[in-house]
């Protein structure tokens, strides 16, 4: 969810603040771009070098450097309508009640006030100041005023009380934020199944038969229907490209059985099912348990056809779920696209023509034409495979969902 996003994050002045080193480097894990700002305090307890150092950008803590002469001054107007999302990480009590009576009397809080992004806090105290009345009521206007809590964890804290306080672990400001991005996405609640890639049909445990499928256009999918909110599960055939995104659960396998025995499994809960992978039509009847050996002769090898698995799906569909194939078509395409669609039981079959320049297997990019049950036509002109996928999943919630 943070891929691309400009994350800025205020630090404030409490002994949590070493634990801003571990978020910004999760925040850069995630794929965000960070800019960090410091309070005057926090600078007692984290430095700018580490800071600067991890978040590959300049740390900013005053309005204008004291030693710089040239009269430059750090803009915090800029910067706090630069951020997609402010975190401030921790949140000193200080730091909270100037935030909830806009008090603004250093650079972060500048920032703060000027950013129109979507603000967290975290806050870190003792327990005593984190249950003060005072506290309560700011943290309870800070929501209203649309910024959200991200409440303080129980254990051992620097007084060496125990109890409520703690910030929250990086790990879980990072989760938090993922899940809060998401809220009001278009395929937020929704489970998606996609398979990808080729399967590889044993000949003997050396060889296979299989097809030139780099499963990149499933893997698009499945990362823009993460970033569209959905809950992602990818069955993905061996030697494909992985998504970039940890959070989409990916189940490898080898064999079209295999495949379909997995997607079987994760239909049954799936709201929609993409089905984009390149599955073998046959296999061989009887793999060779030891390695075939050159015997002068020519060999036979009889091929037996796989489970179909959309066709299968399509037998399983409940009046609920959205089932979209491919179809891989060199001639005839618009009806033997439409046969395929009808004979599956699909909701919506996307046309790959791979004979167009820069279609189909391996390309970063893709022209397909969607097709619905009505027999509507849908060309979508030469994009990258992820601008296609976002069409096609765009077009699932116009018009299927
Ligand atoms: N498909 C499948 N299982 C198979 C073969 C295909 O699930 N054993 C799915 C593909 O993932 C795709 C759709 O069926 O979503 C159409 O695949 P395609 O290769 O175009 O067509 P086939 O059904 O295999 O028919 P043919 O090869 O004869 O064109």
């Amino acid at each position: 969810m943070l891929r691309g996003k400009k994350v800025l994050l205020g630090v404030t002045g409490s002994i949590a603040a070493y634990k801003t080193t571990f978020l910004t480097r999760l925040l850069i894990k995630a794929g965000a771009e960070v800019k960090v700002v410091l309070s005057p305090a926090a600078r007692d307890f984290v430095t700018p070098l580490t800071l600067a150092t991890l978040s590959k950008n300049p740390v900013q803590w005053e309005y204008f450097d004291r030693e710089d002469e040239s009269g430059e001054w750090h803009n915090h107007v800029d910067l706090g309508l630069w951020a997609d999302c402010m975190i401030i990480a921790p949140a000193t009590s200080n730091t909270l009640s100037k935030m909830a009576s806009g008090a603004c009397d250093n650079f972060l809080l500048g920032v703060y006030m000027s950013a129109k992004c979507p603000v967290y806090f975290a806050p870190a105290m003792d327990l005593d100041m984190y249950k003060h009345p005072a506290t309560l009521e700011n943290i309870e206007k800070l929501q209203s005023f649309g910024n959200r809590f991200i409440p303080a964890g129980t254990g051992e804290l620097a007084s060496g009380l125990e109890g409520e306080g703690r910030m929250a672990e990086p790990e879980d400001i990072v989760d938090f934020i993922g899940k809060d991005l998401l809220k009001g996405m278009p395929l937020e609640g929704k489970k998606v199944l996609i398979n990808a890639g080729p399967t590889h049909e044993a000949i003997d445990p050396v060889r296979f038969i299989g097809n030139h499928s780099s499963g990149k256009m499933g893997v698009a999918l499945a990362e823009r229907a993460y970033s569209m909110g959905a809950e992602v599960s990818l069955v993905l055939g061996p030697g494909s490209v992985m998504p970039v995104e940890s959070s989409i659960a990916v189940y490898h396998v080898v064999s079209a059985r295999e495949m379909n025995d997995k997607c079987r499994e994760l239909f049954q809960e799936a709201d929609i099912a993409i089905l984009s992978a390149a599955v073998a039509d046959y296999r061989p009847k009887d793999a060779a348990t030891q390695k075939i050996k050159k015997s002068g002769e020519d060999i036979h090898i009889q091929l037996i056809e796989n489970p179909d698995i959309l066709k299968g799906l399509g037998e399983l569909k409940g009046d609920k779920q959205v089932l979209v194939g491919f179809a891989l078509e060199t001639q005839n395409a618009i009806e033997n696209a439409i046969a395929k669609l009808h004979k599956k039981n699909c909701d919506l079959i996307v046309l790959n023509t791979p004979s167009k320049k820069g279609s189909g297997f391996g390309h970063d990019t893709n022209e397909v034409t969607l097709i619905d049950r009505k027999e509507n036509q849908y060309p979508l002109e030469l994009k990258s495979k992820s601008e296609i996928a976002q069409e096609i999943l765009q077009h699932i919630c116009n018009h299927l969902l």
